[in-house]
């Protein structure tokens, strides 16, 4: 497994590719099974295996959960290398931000690179409006790490069920030719997803946290319930929040029913594809999750 941490080094790693199918990882490292299981995806459905590391400045629009983000550049590699992974990409913020980042505003924001891509209301709900500008620093960061990678397949977890929406919709609005595979979202024994996050949290509130995945599935239940549920996608959406903020230990930021395709609230479960997403503070960590409902 070859380390590069400059664009030269990964373009030398990368040149005997040729006719080979490049598959690609973005990731912010702290890397966990349900990274490892994009990475076994990519290696199953490709020739080479690239897994990028960068901890992006510009989608967060919080200045601590940037300082406080785990990171263990030892431990991932370890990690990767045991899956097989071909290339890991470390680059420095200058190799992805050449014209540097301005830390001056509400979210931090690159210097001159910045694309506009109109996300279609795709962000109007779910983290877009309690994150102002996380999306556009994911379009930046992961349109940047395209253009340097330039892979054929690209894979992502759908534990980030927005940002992957988010993700094809720009891979088509920019015209890459690159495929974008979603992958299922993998889970701790208990059922809370894994998430980098996850490291950070307090034991009673690790312990707590399983809650969130049990009242998605709960939902789920009564979303499936033939021959219609007997409640409204909004009426479903208030049992779960109240079920998660039953523990002491969560607050349920939001609980959102949505048309799966559209990422806009669903009216009616006559809707043919159709999602529950939530986010959850648990303490001062902020947790998402989802569930397809139907
Ligand atoms: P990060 O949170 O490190 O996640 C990297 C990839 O792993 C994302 O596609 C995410 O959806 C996926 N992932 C995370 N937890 C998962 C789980 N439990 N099961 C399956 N997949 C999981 O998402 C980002 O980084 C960044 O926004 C990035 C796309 C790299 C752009 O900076």
């Amino acid at each position: 497994m070859k380390i590069c941490s400059t664009i030269g080094e990964l373009n030398e790693a990368l040149k005997d590719r040729k006719d080979r199918v490049v598959g690609f990882v973005p990731t912010m490292g702290a890397l966990h099974r349900g990274h490892i299981s994009l990475v076994n995806e990519s290696i199953s459905n490709s020739d080479i295996t690239v897994v990028s590391i960068f901890v992006n400045p510009t989608q967060f629009n919080n200045p601590e959960d940037l300082s406080k983000y785990p990171r263990d550049i030892e431990g991932d590699s370890r990690l990767l290398e045991a899956a097989g992974a071909d290339i890991v990409f470390v680059p420095g913020a200058n190799e992805i931000y050449p014209g540097g980042i301005d830390f001056s505003g509400p979210i931090p924001r690159s210097v001159g690179s910045a694309r506009h891509v109109d996300l279609n209301g795709l962000d109007r709900y779910g983290e877009g409006p309690r994150r102002p500008g996380h999306f556009e620093g994911v379009v930046e960061v992961v349109s940047r790490l395209f253009d340097i990678v330039k892979p054929q397949i690209a894979f992502f977890g759908e534990k980030d069920f927005q940002q992957l929406a988010i993700i094809k919709h720009f891979t088509k609005e920019l015209g890459y030719k690159i495929e974008i595979k979603g992958c299922p979202t993998f889970r701790e024994d208990d059922g809370l997803a894994m998430s980098s996050r996850n490291l950070l949290l307090e034991p009673q509130k690790r312990r707590a946290a399983p809650l969130i995945y049990k009242s998605l599935i709960e939902a789920a239940q009564i979303a499936r319930s033939a021959p219609h549920p007997p409640i409204t996608p909004p009426e479903l959406a208030d049992i779960t929040t109240k079920k998660i903020d039953s523990s002491p230990e969560l607050k349920t930021e939001y609980a959102e029913i949505i048309n799966s395709l559209t990422l806009q609230p669903a009216e009616s479960w006559d809707e043919e594809a159709i999602t529950l997403c939530v986010a959850v503070y648990a303490g001062k960590v902020r947790l998402i999750d989802n569930i397809k409902l139907r």
